[in-house]
């Protein structure tokens, strides 16, 4: 399949990679030069990650343009991937919209915006669909896909065929909701560890290990409701019944971040944030992580 990707910031590489590396003739645009240059870059290392996965080549590319109109001619898929700001998005399907036909169809990465908003600002939004990878997109195996209040099955179907093709797993949401599922879970986990830290109940290092090699190492085996099953729904009950009004619901964002971001701490990319990283850091960290990960799903795929 011809699949243009417009966006080719921290998820469009990836994607751009494991869409070819499944057989597909991928064209990728970005308005910044530098992204694409970035974009270009990261091949080799993202090539390694997928040959450490066993993904065999199957004949695709990734070719970069510096053209929109070139970028999305011929497409039968176009995979925005462009800030999550609803006008910069709703622009980039203008612009589409005076570009391809009314067949090809639309996917969108935005990590939470509901579809059913997105899909006003294209024309045929029966095309129009979430398909939300996760990052590292090249690794991470699941992608949600979202259908708004317009998108026709026909295209949740050939999303979700296109997911399967590449031996990746879809997760079809039942209803648009802000943040879809994924997020949804993240973010109360992230507002209650924000929350501990903040509180002065345990420190940023101590969190992160209690929950990487606590209920994190489990998850990756075995999931939120089969663990409810496998504590038992009885402790559950119990244990929920006074505990839920103990934990963290405040809907504004914790000081401990607002103040930080404020004061340009923004965590890897600048440096620090609630922790420090020296260039070495900075140059080791991804590739570590990219390495564990491609090691762990493989011993969890049954392949190492
Ligand atoms: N970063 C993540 O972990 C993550 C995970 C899942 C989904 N997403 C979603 O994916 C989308 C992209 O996120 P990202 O983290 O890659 O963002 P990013 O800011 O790293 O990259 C966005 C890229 O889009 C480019 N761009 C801006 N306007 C454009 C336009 N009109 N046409 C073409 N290119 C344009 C920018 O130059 C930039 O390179 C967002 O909707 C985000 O919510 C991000």
């Amino acid at each position: 399949m011809q699949i243009a990707i417009i966006g080719m910031g921290s998820m469009g590489p990836g994607m751009a990679a494991r869409l070819a590396r499944g057989g597909h003739a991928v064209r990728a645009f970005d308005v910044a030069p530098a992204a694409i240059e970035r974009a270009q870059a990261m091949l080799p290392m993202i090539a390694g990650a997928l040959d450490g996965l066993g993904i065999d080549e199957q004949g695709g590319t990734v070719t970069f343009h510096d053209s929109f109109a070139a970028t999305v001619a011929d497409a039968a898929l176009v995979i925005e991937n462009v800030p999550e700001k609803v006008e910069i998005k709703a622009q980039v399907y203008r612009d589409l919209d005076a570009l391809i036909g009314a067949d090809v169809l639309v996917a969108t990465d935005t990590s939470g915006i509901p579809i059913t908003k997105l899909q006003a600002h294209i024309s045929a939004p029966g095309r129009f669909v979430g398909m939300h990878w996760s990052n590292p997109p090249h690794i991470i195996p699941m992608i949600e896909v979202i259908a708004g209040e317009h998108t026709a099955p026909a295209t949740v179907t050939a999303i979700q065929n296109l997911i399967r093709g590449l031996d990746l797993l879809p997760v079809t949401l039942k209803r648009d909701v802000p943040g879809f599922v994924e997020n949804r879970v993240l973010y109360a986990l992230l507002r209650e560890c924000v929350d501990l830290v903040e509180q002065g109940v345990i420190d940023a290092k101590d969190l992160d290990t209690c929950v990487t090699w606590g209920i994190g190492y489990k998850l990756s085996v075995i999931g939120p409701m089969r663990l409810l099953d496998m504590a038992g729904l009885d402790i559950y009950q119990s244990v929920a019944s006074f505990l839920n009004a103990e934990l963290c619901d405040r809907d504004d964002v914790s000081p401990m971040v607002t103040e930080a971001t404020a004061q340009g701490r923004l965590g890897m990319k600048s440096g620090g944030g609630l922790f420090e990283y020296s260039p070495e850091d900075l140059a080791r960290l991804p590739r570590e992580r990219g390495t564990q990960l491609v090691a762990v799903r493989r011993v969890l795929e049954g392949k190492a």
